[in-house]
C-alpha cells in the first residue's frame, strides 16, 4: 500500500527504537543514563560470561527497556525503592516489569527480550517479584541486570542520598549474595573490577553499542508492517503517561489521515500526518506527572514544564536520521495561527502544514476529552469552538476542512482508538473538497 511506505522501511523502524531509548532517559529526569549504564554494565558482564552475541544485544535492550511499564507512575516510585513506599504505590510499582513485559512482546523483533524484562527484578533467594522465581529458574540475562541496576543505581546520586563510593557497593553487593544475587554472576562482576575492566560510563560509547546491538537484533529486511505496529506501541506508551489521554495520539493520527483525505494533499504528508500523530506528544513522557496531572492552575515553572513537551519530542526527532521529518510535526502543534501559541509564537503560514493539520486535530482531541482539569465538551461544543476560531487559533483552509469531516467518522475514530489495530479510515469515506490542495 502506498501509504505506508514512508513507515516501511528499516530506518523508521530502528529509529523509533532509537527515540524510545531515548525518551526512556528523559522519562527518568535526573535518573538520565541509568538504563545506559544498565547496558553497558550488564553486557560486560554478559560478554565475561560467554553468552552469545545476540545474547548481549538482548541484555542492552532489556536495561533500556526493562522499566517501560513505570510510565504514568508518580516520580517518587522512580527513585525511592519499593519497600519504602506506601502500599497502594507498591503494588503498582512491582506491576511494572509485567507492563513492561506486555509492551516489548508487542513490538517487532523485540519479543525475545520480554522474558529478561519480566523477571529483571526476580532474586536468586526467591524473594522478587513478580513470580518469585529463584536460582536458575531466572534467566541468566535477568541474574545479570538485577546485578548491574542496583550497582549502577547505588553509584548514582538520588534525591534522598548522594552517590555511593565504589567501596561501599562492594560491601553491600557482597552482603547480598545468594539473596538478591547470583554468586557467580557477583564472581564476573568483581573480576572486572579488579581487573579495571568495567567500562565508563560515555554517550558515545552507549551509542556504539546501541548501534551494534541493534545490527545484532534486527534484521535487514523487516516485515512492511512492523514500522506500523511499533508506531501504535510508542502511542499508547506516550498516552499512558497521563491517565487522561488514553488513545489520544492514536485519535490525532486517524484524525489528521482524515483531514488530509478532505484537504487532498499527497502521500508524503499524509504519512507524516499519520505518523507524526503517534509521535506529537513524545517529548510529554519526560514531563513530571505531578505536572501533567495537576487539577488546579499551574504556576509559571509548571506551564513551561508541559510547554517543554513540544521542543523536547521535537529534538529527539531532529536527532534520528530515520525520523527527522517528523520534528517539525512535535515542535510546532501547538503554534496558533494568529501568533499566540508556543514554542515559537509562529503565526500563519510560517507554521508548518503539518503542524496545522495536527494542531486541529489535537485541539478537537483534547476538548472531547476528559481532562485533569476539565471534564470533556461534546461534539458540537468543540465543532462551534473551532468554527469561532477558524483564522484566530486555527488556519482556515485546515479548520474549514476540518468541519467537513461528518460526525459520524467522529465517532469511529473514537471508537478504532478504543480497539486494538491502526488502520486508516477508509480512503474513500471522505468527501475530498479541497482536491486542489491547501494553500
Ligand atoms: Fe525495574
Ligand atoms: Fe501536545
Ligand atoms: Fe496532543
Amino acid at each position: 500500500m502506498e501509504s505506508i511506505r514512508g513507515s516501511a522501511g528499516r530506518s523508521f523502524y530502528v529509529g523509533l527504537l532509537e527515540a524510545l531509548i531515548e525518551v526512556m532517559g528523559t522519562a527518568k529526569g535526573y535518573l538520565f543514563s541509568h538504563g545506559a549504564r544498565v547496558a553497558l554494565l550488564s553486557q560486560a558482564i554478559g560478554k565475561e560470561m560467554g553468552l552469545p552475541q545476540a545474547e548481549q544485544a538482548e541484555l542492552l535492550f532489556s536495561a533500556v527497556l526493562s522499566d517501560l511499564g513505570m510510565i504514568g507512575l508518580a516520580e517518587d516510585a522512580w527513585v525511592n525503592p519499593v519497600l519504602v513506599l506506601p502500599d497502594e504505590a507498591r503494588e503498582r510499582v512491582k506491576g511494572h516489569p509485567e507492563r513492561s513485559e506486555a509492551t516489548v512482546a508487542g513490538i517487532p523483533y523485540l519479543e525475545s527480550i520480554a522474558p529478561l524484562v519480566r523477571h529483571h527484578h526476580e532474586w536468586w533467594d526467591g524473594g522478587g517479584y513478580p513470580d518469585g522465581l529463584a536460582g536458575e529458574q531466572i534467566p541468566v540475562g535477568a541474574r545479570i541486570l538485577r546485578l548491574a541496576d542496583t550497582v549502577a543505581a547505588l553509584g548514582e546520586p538520588r534525591p534522598q542520598r548522594p552517590a555511593i563510593d565504589a567501596d561501599t557497593i562492594r560491601q553491600i553487593v557482597e552482603g547480598a549474595i545468594g539473596t538478591e544475587f547470583d554468586a557467580e554472576v557477583v564472581k564476573v562482576y568483581f573480576a572486572l573490577e579488579d581487573s579495571e575492566r568495567v567500562p565508563d560510563f560515555h554517550h558515545t560509547t552507549f551509542y556504539r553499542a546501541s548501534i551494534e546491538a541493534t545490527a545484532d537484533l534486527i534484521p535487514e529486511q523487516i516485515s512492511a508492517l512492523s514500522g506500523r505496529e511499533f508506531l501504535e506501541i510508542m502511542g499508547s506508551l506516550i498516552d499512558a503517561k497521563d491517565p487522561y489521554t488514553a488513545g489520544h495520539s492514536h485519535r490525532v493520527a486517524t484524525l489528521g489521515t482524515l483531514l488530509c483525505e478532505v484537504l487532498g494533499v499527497g502521500e508524503t504528508l499524509a504519512e507524516t500526518v499519520w505518523s507524526g500523530g503517534f509521535l506529537h506528544d513524545l517529548g510529554k513522557i519526560s514531563v513530571p506527572l505531578a505536572v501533567l496531572s495537576k487539577t488546579g492552575r499551574l504556576n509559571e515553572e509548571e506551564r513551561r514544564s508541559i510547554e517543554q513537551h513540544a521542543a523536547t519530542g521535537a529534538e529527539i526527532l531532529a536527532a534520528i536520521p530515520g525520523l527527522r521529518h517528523l520534528s517539525p510535526a512535535c515542535r510546532y502543534h501547538h503554534e496558533r495561527w494568529d501568533g499566540s501559541g508556543y514554542p515559537e509564537g509562529l503565526s500563519g503560514s510560517r507554521i508548518p502544514l503539518v503542524a496545522r493539520i495536527l494542531g486541529v486535530c489535537d485541539a478537537y482531541d483534547a476538548m472531547t476529552s476528559n481532562r485533569s482539569y476539565r471534564p470533556a465538551r461534546t461534539h458540537a461544543e468543540a465543532v462551534q469552538e473551532i468554527a469561532s476560531e477558524t483564522g484566530g487559533h486555527f488556519g482556515p483552509v485546515v479548520a474549514l476542512a476540518f468541519l467537513e469531516i461528518s460526525k459520524d467518522q467522529f465517532t469511529e475514530v473514537r471508537a478504532r482508538s478504543e480497539a486494538p489495530g491502526t488502520e486508516p479510515p477508509s480512503r474513500r469515506s471522505v468527501r475530498t473538497r479541497f482536491a486542489a490542495g491547501p494553500r
